[in-house]
């Protein structure tokens, strides 16, 4: 295990405790978050943090009259690095140039809020240990679950346990989309659209439906909770893409809705880690998570299981957490707590669970005595097989439901099923999440 001394709290409060001057604040980005910020700063509550530049590419597109005219509007970044701003918001998302601008602030002796998760995941360790030896600070509070305080809340806030397994929703675009195709009966695609025009949505996204911007706010949390080093990519993403109508129906047989479930659990020295459509029992705090909600439920060896929930993404409750970092910083407060140095271990997505899985059946006699039999003889034991037609399917599906046993045992007898020409088009292969 090799250990990396990079996750660790900034100690040195960059703002002395008896700073009485607000703290100025550059927001890059005036996008769906950026304009939530600005509009909680313009309001009275907060006269300890002043809003001086907002930075953005083309800015004049972006003036809006209800900004104070103190504010300077600038398209300008050397004008902000330069200026006597305390703290640097990032909120325009992406690496670069993000990266390369709060590690510019971080040199200069600034503070940087931001809200981005592919910053974080992919530079995180590096940036905090930047601002440790700046006297400053970086908080990112926002880049995990929007609006609701998952990472102060598993550190410090349940750093006296020992997590053992971290299972939640961390996309509020893909909670959106599943939540109305089960409720309302939209297509994916146009509850995708309606996710994009409520703000949910990444500018490419693929990035949520694809399980990406869950995979780094994984990683994130990873190495929050488990003080483990992992990358994003080391974590395995299955899109969201493939669920269909008829899944629903039968996850419903089997008392559960489908979910884009982010887990991980640390077994025998192994990160057991995945972001992937799964089923979830109906009576579960995932399988209640409506909307853009976003859902973690955490699991100590003392304390036992934590939940935490509510809006996940949006500008408003993003803007929550945004602010909420900012007034730490402003008012010197440690909001995070990122413990000890990071630990790498192997990283694998075999969980062993029940799963269900989805197939059209080869047009052959006895397609489906020989997939039974091709399954158990793969070592995959059957619970139920589930059949609904769908007037809308070309070919008729079943569902199985599969007994308890490994991710891998269950993909590989189903490849072989497919390749042996028993299914007339590739299988669809869930997890069934334990409830808690
Ligand atoms: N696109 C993200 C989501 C935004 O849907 O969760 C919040 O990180």
């Amino acid at each position: 295990m090799n250990a990396s001394p990079a996750f660790e709290i900034s100690k040195q409060p960059a703002r002395p405790l008896a700073a009485q001057q607000p703290c100025r604040i550059a927001l890059l980005g005036f996008g769906t978050v950026g304009r939530a910020v600005a509009t909680i700063l313009q309001g009275s509550s907060f006269p300890q943090l002043r809003l001086e530049f907002i930075y953005n590419r083309r800015v004049d597109r972006k003036r809006v009259a209800w900004v104070s005219p103190q504010v300077h509007w600038t398209d300008d970044i050397e004008q902000v690095l330069a200026s006597d701003a305390d703290v640097l918001l990032e909120l325009a998302g992406g690496i670069e140039p993000a990266y390369s601008w709060a590690k510019r602030a971080l040199l200069l002796g600034k503070s940087v809020v931001t809200a981005n998760k592919k910053l974080i995941a992919a530079h995180g360790p590096e940036l905090l240990e930047l601002a440790r030896r700046q006297g400053c600070r970086l908080e990112f509070g926002a880049a995990v679950a929007g609006g609701v305080p998952v990472l102060c809340g598993v550190s410090p806030g349940l750093s006296g346990d020992r997590l053992l397994q971290l299972c939640g929703i961390l996309n509020g675009t893909c909670n959106y989309i599943l939540h109305a195709m089960e409720s309302r009966g939209v297509t994916l695609q146009a509850a995708l659209k309606e996710a994009q025009q409520r703000g949910y949505a990444e500018a490419e996204p693929s990035d949520d439906v694809d399980g990406l911007d869950a995979r780094a706010k994984l990683a994130i949390l990873v190495r929050t909770g488990f003080h483990l080093q992992v990358d994003p990519e080391q974590i395995a993403a299955q899109s969201v893409l493939d669920v269909r109508p008829a899944d629903f129906r039968y996850a419903r047989e089997l008392g559960c809705t489908i979910r884009q479930v982010a887990r991980a659990e640390l077994k025998s020295g192994t990160l057991l880690a995945e972001v992937a459509a799964a089923l979830v029992s109906v009576n579960s705090p995932l399988g209640a998570a409506r909307n853009n909600q976003n859902v973690l439920v955490t699991t100590g060896k003392y304390g036992g299981e934590t939940v935490f929930a509510g809006a996940g993404a949006g500008g408003a409750p993003t803007a929550v957490a945004v602010v909420s970092d900012l007034l730490a910083v402003a008012e010197s407060r440690p909001v995070a707590s990122r413990g000890p140095a990071l630990v790498a271990v192997p990283v694998s997505n075999d969980f062993r669970c029940r799963h269900y899985v989805r197939v059209v059946p080869a047009e052959k006699t006895d397609a489906i005595a020989s997939l039974r039999r091709a399954l158990t003889a793969g070592g995959v034991g059957l619970r139920g097989l589930l059949h609904h037609p769908d007037p809308h399917d070309r070919r008729p599906s079943l569902a199985l439901a599969v007994e308890e046993c490994s991710t891998q045992l269950v993909e590989k007898a189903l490849r072989q099923a497919h390749d042996a020409g028993l299914l007339a088009e590739p299988p669809l292969r869930m997890s069934i999440v334990p409830s808690s």
